[in-house]
Formats: C-alpha cells, sequence, structure tokens
C-alpha cells in the first residue's frame, strides 16, 4: 500500500472515490449533468423516488433562522432546482421559493403548478433582477468547471439580498456520505469547504456564523434533521463555512 500522508485531503478522496469521477459528466455538453444522473440520483433509486426522504425544507428553515434570524414569509432561490419539487416544499412553510436549473431534461419534470417558478436557466447567467432574493439554497457550483465558479458566485451575489446557505459537494465531507450518495459523480469542481470559503468571501460574501453558541446551534439542527443518517460535515467547525452574508450598504451612522 502506498504512502497517502504527503496527499492533500481532496486527493486522497479523489483516489478513493475514482470510480465515481467522471460518471454523469456529458463529453461536450452545455454543462449540464447528463440525464441518467437524475435516474441513479441515490443507488439505483432516482431524483422523484428519493426527493421526500432526503430533502427537508424545515431544516433549511431552521438553519436560516438560527443564522439570521429570519422567518417566512422570504423569497428564497433554490440554485440548482432540479424539477422544482423543492418550490412546493418550501411554499408549504410560507417561503415564496423560485429556481434555477440547467438541465432540461429534469426542469422538464416540473410539475405545472411550479412552471413559472421555477427557470431553466443557468447560474452563470441568471434571469433575476439584482436583489431578487432575501436568501439563496445552493447546491449546484461544483458542477461547473474551476474556471467558472467566481462568475457564478458574482452572479449570486448580484440577485442575492441577505445570505446564502452552500450545500455543494465538497471533498472534506464524510467518507460515508461521498461513498453512499456517490457524491462525486458529476461534479467537475474538487474543492474542501475552506476553499469554497475562500470563493465566497473573494467575490464579496462574509462569513455570516463566526460565535461558537451559533455553531452548537447548527450542529444540534444538523444532528436532529436525520439522526438515523450518516454524518455530511465532519464536525462543527466545518459548518462554519456553510453560511455567507451579503454585506448591507446602509447609510452612515
Ligand atoms: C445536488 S442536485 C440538488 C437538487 C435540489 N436543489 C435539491 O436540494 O434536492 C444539484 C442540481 O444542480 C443542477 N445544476 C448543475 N449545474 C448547474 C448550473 N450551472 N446552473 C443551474 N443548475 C445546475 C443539477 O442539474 C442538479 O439538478
Amino acid at each position: 500500500m502506498g504512502n497517502n500522508s504527503h496527499l492533500s485531503i481532496t486527493e486522497m478522496r479523489k483516489r478513493k472515490f475514482a470510480y465515481q469521477i467522471g460518471k454523469d459528466i456529458l463529453p461536450a455538453g452545455n454543462g449540464a449533468v447528463a440525464d441518467s444522473y437524475f435516474e441513479t440520483y441515490s443507488g439505483n433509486r432516482s431524483y422523484e423516488d428519493i426527493f421526500q426522504t432526503a430533502f427537508n425544507a424545515k431544516y433549511l428553515l431552521h438553519l436560516i433562522k438560527a443564522v439570521w434570524g429570519a422567518v417566512p414569509p422570504y423569497k428564497l432561490l433554490d440554485c440548482g432546482s432540479a424539477n422544482g419539487l423543492t418550490i412546493g416544499q418550501f411554499d408549504k412553510l410560507g417561503v415564496e421559493a423560485w429556481g434555477i436549473e440547467n438541465s432540461a431534461y429534469i426542469h422538464s419534470k416540473t410539475p405545472h403548478a411550479w412552471r413559472k417558478r421555477n427557470r431553466l436557466g443557468d447560474v452563470r447567467k441568471m434571469p433575476f433582477k439584482n436583489g431578487s432574493f432575501d436568501f439563496i439554497y445552493e447546491t449546484c457550483l461544483p458542477y461547473l468547471p474551476e474556471e467558472n465558479i467566481d462568475q457564478a458566485i458574482k452572479e449570486l451575489f448580484r440577485v442575492c439580498r441577505a445570505g446564502i446557505v452552500f450545500q455543494g459537494t465538497t471533498t472534506d465531507m464524510t467518507e460515508e456520505v461521498i461513498e453512499d450518495y456517490e457524491l462525486f459523480a458529476g461534479l467537475q469542481t474538487f474543492w474542501t469547504i475552506s476553499e469554497w470559503s475562500d470563493a465566497f468571501v473573494r467575490n464579496g460574501f462574509q462569513l455570516a456564523a463566526f460565535n461558537s453558541a451559533l455553531l452548537d446551534e447548527i450542529w444540534r439542527i444538523e444532528q436532529e434533521a436525520d439522526p438515523d443518517d450518516w454524518d455530511w460535515y465532519p464536525d462543527k467547525e466545518t459548518m462554519r463555512y456553510c453560511f455567507f452574508s451579503k454585506p448591507q450598504i446602509g447609510p452612515s451612522p
């Protein structure tokens, strides 16, 4: 067995999960993942099949409340919104949610009720006005090539009013979730969560969760969301890098 001690965590994980890399990436596509990505979203089960058990809108609302003190009604963008099923879940909780999704395949399955709000488009150039959304729930950035990440984050900054919850796949998520959910399938940018944080900060966002009582609360929400599931993040410190605020420009005091 080789000595891996000199390798970064990203390199170690890329070697360990090499069998997932390249899966669901179209050789010369428009940047969208392959249709197969949604058909084998979790093992052999499709995105629609596992949606009810995998997506938890209440958990996201609890995180937003803990970090920003905000409760619905507010406007939220699901960035990488697939067939828009998340919009219905948010709606039940009083959140006016919109979506942006670049796979025509999954987007075409959007239920009639959410077609107006689930837009076919790309995070790199979105059809929304500046400051359209109080919050953004972001899951799509790691599917972009590295050279497009800054452009995409600038676009997120433009449409955001208050803050962003970043839940894209990172290379330092726990091995169990990377393995179990094949999180590296379809991915083009392989970064640790602190590398993602650097990208958000260099494009104007600020870290939103810095005190330890808040991190404790975030970790409690994370643990309670699905006690039977694997941990997604290795520890509470890591979750500090999931929340970013847009600095508010106001009149000087
Ligand atoms: C991990 S899935 C999350 C789906 C949904 N947000 C949820 O939480 O259930 C990520 C989604 O991002 C979409 N996506 C990938 N690249 C994108 C891009 N450049 N612009 C918009 N959406 C993109 C994928 O097609 C996929 O539907």
